[in-house]
């Protein structure tokens, strides 16, 4: 297929993850020496409602940012254009599909692909612009790790490196108050930040959104340690664990344009476990620290590596595609197979039955 494209914009969309930057930069200086113009949409889709609103990305706008966490383009995860909230008079919200809108705005810019770097609500939103018209190439970010079809998404092995080091520095505390620490982490639908770094930082529970836990076997696990003189204890929870038959833990309502918000698991698992066994229980969450901050090396690299290969796929005529690390190295995917399924933790990978076979216990 003939190169048609000449002028490019990229967006950044959902939770913010370390290594956005690196992307951003790396697109933005490859396409440049394509001699392709390059646009920033400011906040997810924001930029490209009502009166159109772009931030030129030039040489200068993206020097020194690799290492810079967050983003410079802003980032939402919320008002989805599909499903934007728009509030009545008598004070009700109601869904309204704005994403013609935004359709507009691209043909009226004369932009011929969207690098769009998310997660999976935003690349399924990207492939509903696909089936508008517009050529995407996606690259996948997300601290969960939970995008299927490439090994690793970026931003995952910096929000593991942040949780490994809480976790090792709650396991003096824990030690010094003989107290029980659990300490929650991001993972809504998959628990890789949970079991990697439970089991890097040598956990005692991990509990995973696959594994349904059992608050007793906790308990057991608890007072097994107990027994043999430990008497403190580390559980990891992921934010979206639950118990056998019971629900996630949520704070407030789903709103629309925006998934529900998860938290207060690991509070309930604390008092659960204090009420059970009379271990005084504390739990910490680290939410937010593990998004926040500089990418490590690992992240950057692949970031810039994602970055790089999205412009060389879109040179060579390929769009509607997502760039997926395949060690050695990144191939392409087609959009649709990469938004068709949530990687979760396997029940039978080899961390898990490391984790096992070191006497950690899932609740199970
Ligand atoms: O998808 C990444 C993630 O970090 C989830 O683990 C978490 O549920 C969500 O983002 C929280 O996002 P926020 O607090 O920014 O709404």
């Amino acid at each position: 297929m003939p190169n048609t494209v000449r002028r490019i914009a990229i967006n950044t969309g959902g939770g913010d993850a370390p290594g956005l930057n690196a992307v951003i930069r790396a697109v933005t200086i490859a396409a440049l020496r394509q001699g392709w113009e390059v646009f920033g949409i400011p906040k997810g889709y924001t930029g490209l409602l009502g009166e159109p609103n772009l931030i030129p990305l030039t040489r200068d706008a993206v020097r020194g940012i690799t290492h810079v966490g967050g983003t410079i383009l802003g980032t939402v995860n919320k008002n989805s254009p599909f499903e934007y909230p728009v509030k009545q008079s008598d004070g009700s919200t109601i869904a309204v599909d704005r994403s013609d809108e935004i359709m507009a705005n691209f043909r009226k810019l004369g932009i011929d692909a969207l690098v769009a770097i998310g997660g999976d609500g935003s690349l399924r939103m990207a492939q509903r612009f696909v089936e508008k018209g517009l050529k995407v190439v996606g690259v996948p970010k997300t601290i969960d790790n939970d995008l299927s079809s490439t090994i690793i998404t970026f931003g995952f092995d910096t929000a593991v490196g942040v949780a490994t080091e809480a976790l090792d520095r709650l396991n003096s505390t824990a030690e010094a108050h003989e107290r029980v620490m659990v300490v929650e982490v991001m993972g809504r639908y998959a628990g890789w930040i949970a079991l990697n770094s439970g089991v890097a930082s040598g956990a005692d529970v991990i509990l995973l959104p696959e594994i349904p836990y059992d608050i007793n076997k906790v308990c057991e696990k608890v007072l097994d340690r107990e027994r043999s003189g430990r008497h403190f204890s580390i559980v990891v929870v992921a934010e979206g664990a639950a118990p056998v038959g019971g629900g996630l833990s949520t704070r407030g309502e789903k709103e629309i344009g925006r998934e529900v918000r998860l938290g207060g698991v690991g509070e309930r698992v604390a008092q659960q476990i204090q009420e059970l066994t009379g271990k005084e229980s504390r739990a910490v969450v680290l939410g937010h620290l593990q998004r926040g901050g500089r990418p490590s090396t690992f992240d950057r690299l692949i970031a810039l590596r994602f970055g790089a290969a999205a412009v060389r796929m879109l040179a060579e005529g390929k769009s509607n595609i997502m760039v997926a690390l395949d060690p050695p190295t990144v191939r392409c995917v087609p959009l649709t197979e990469a938004i068709s399924r949530t990687k979760t933790v396997p029940l039978d990978c080899d961390t898990i039955l490391t984790a096992r076979d070191l006497g950690i216990c899932f609740g199970d």
